[in-house]
């Protein structure tokens, strides 16, 4: 077992870490398997979760189906709000459990635990004001004494496939617009991180949203995660995760053209331009590439920064991340936490490998480190020299590698910056009013950080094009998400 006994045991009496149960149809059921969920910072078993077969998966779609038009139709938008807001300030209540069981699971410090329970919480208070605004039209027929209107409903039950990155707000900000609409859900959480999931799940219930609206479905079987996509009582799946799942999901929807929103890879550009601030583009570097330990799906991958002014970056750059402290998520003054897995830990070193294979040099970092124990750790890393033809320019790190390329021209790094089959987010800076509405308007991104790392917000949209996926979330275009448009047609009314 994991060595924070006491911490775990703490999180137990809590009655916010609930182990090998799923919730399927108001209740807390056991699957008869279970499997083991790890803490990243020691490599240990941290507890057992349910492995929830095709069988719980069918119930729990079922569950969903029957409670969904209940909690539409007897429930006002308001009302729907008001048990959303009630959500939030619960999970604002217990934010201390949350994030230290969040921080246990997935790795990530404390204090950025504690920033994705308040930022997952955004989202419950951001759709919990969005569900009275769903509004329809009226438009002007065209066909005498005839009205036209517009309805906006929920889609129905809605498959919700998360993250390990974001065991918190991945769940809000598909949850909590589905809600809002008036959906209800099956939840498969990541199987390195379900507990998070499942603490959530008990407290909306606990807010007064109706028990059966939500189920929460932990399994590491791949068919019986696939099943939200493929089964005919779902209408709508969300996901957020690689390129390669969320293609092949969108395929076993289109089977019964399901509607489909996918947050997938991204391969994003930071690009310092010769007249940018220095200071606060490697600030930015710095948040943009290393939160989370770099394993965001807007994290930087791709440092470019202007030849005239490579040196002076990288110096600043590589003084910061030695100041970066890595350790376990719980211990006080650590600043970066371990990788999800092993796994991690090996592709960052692969691309460390084959950069300095093809001329790269390391200017900090590049190690696993010797003094903490098994957990899947490796320093933050700053490379130079990197060029296009290295993994680390084409292939998604997800780690805490910044490699810098250097660059010439505007139109050369635009070229660079764009050379990927992703396009979630991108970084540069600038203080040329002019450069900056070019060069925004360029950059194939749905996302784009002008003089900034920090793009992340309930009210912002959020959303990739290209292969990095389609849909938005957040903002006032989230919910649309987990809506359809009726359109009703009254003729003959003759006024
Ligand atoms: C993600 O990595 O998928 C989400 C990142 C964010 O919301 O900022």
């Amino acid at each position: 077992m994991s060595s924070n006994t006491q911490i775990i045991e703490r999180l137990s009496n809590s009655g916010l870490f609930i182990q090998d149960s799923a919730f399927i149809n108001g209740e807390w059921v056991k699957s008869g398997k279970t499997f083991e969920v790890y803490d990243p910072s020691t490599a240990q078993a941290l507890g057992k979760a349910a492995n929830c077969t095709m069988d719980d998966m069918q119930a729990a779609i079922k569950s969903a189906h029957t409670a969904q038009e209940e909690y539409f139709t007897s429930t006002t938008a308001a009302a729907r709000g008001a048990l959303l807001q009630k959500w939030h300030d619960l999970v604002l209540e217990n934010i201390d459990t949350l994030s230290t069981l969040l921080s246990l699971e997935n790795g990530k410090t404390l204090p950025e635990a504690t920033t994705e329970i308040t930022y997952a919480a955004s989202f419950i208070a951001w759709f919990a004001a969005e569900a009275p605004r769903a509004y329809g039209d009226t438009i002007p027929s065209s066909t005498p004494n005839t009205l036209i209107m517009t309805l906006k409903q929920p889609v129905g039950v809605c498959g919700i496939i998360t993250p390990w990155n974001f065991p918190a707000a991945m769940i809000t900000r598909k949850v909590a617009p589905a809600l809002a609409a008036g959906c209800s859900v099956v939840i498969k959480p990541p199987s390195e991180t379900p507990f998070t999931a499942l603490a959530l799940a008990k407290l909306a219930v606990l807010a007064g949203i109706p028990a059966n609206v939500i189920q929460v479905v932990p399994t590491k079987d791949r068919g019986v995660a696939s099943e939200v996509a493929v089964n005919p009582l779902v209408s709508k799946i969300s996901f957020t995760g690689s390129t390669g799942v969320g293609k092949a999901l969108a395929k076993l929807a289109a089977g019964t053209l399901k509607k489909v929103s996918l947050e997938l890879g991204g391969n994003a550009p930071f690009i310092v331009f010769e007249d940018a601030d220095l200071d606060l583009a490697v600030e930015g570097c710095m948040a943009s590439k290393f939160r989370c330990s770099g394993q965001t799906c807007v994290c930087t991958n791709r440092v470019y920064v202007a030849r005239s002014v490579v040196g002076e970056f990288t110096a600043r750059l590589v003084g910061k991340v030695k100041g970066l402290t890595c350790g376990a998520g719980l211990e006080g003054g650590v600043t970066q936490g371990p990788l999800i897995n092993g796994a991690a830990v090996d592709k960052v070193r692969e691309h460390i490998a084959d950069a300095v294979g093809k001329g790269a040099v390391v200017e900090c970092g590049g190690e696993v480190p010797g003094d903490l124990g098994e957990g899947f750790f490796i320093q933050p890393t700053v490379i130079s020299g990197a060029t296009a033809d290295m993994a680390v320019a084409r292939e998604e790190t997800f780690g805490p590698l910044a490699p810098v390329f250097a660059f010439d021209s505007e139109e050369e790094v635009v070229r660079l910056a764009n050379a990927t089959e992703f396009g979630l987010a991108g970084y540069f800076y600038s203080r040329d009013v002019a450069r900056v509405m070019r060069v925004a308007q360029k950059l194939q991104v749905g996302m784009c950080g002008v003089n900034t790392g920090k793009i992340s917000a309930a009210e912002a949209p959020f959303g990739g094009i290209k292969e990095s996926g389609y849909g938005l979330e957040g903002s006032k275009y989230g919910i649309a998400e987990y809506q359809t448009i009726k359109t009703v047609t009254i003729g003959n009314i003759h006024v």
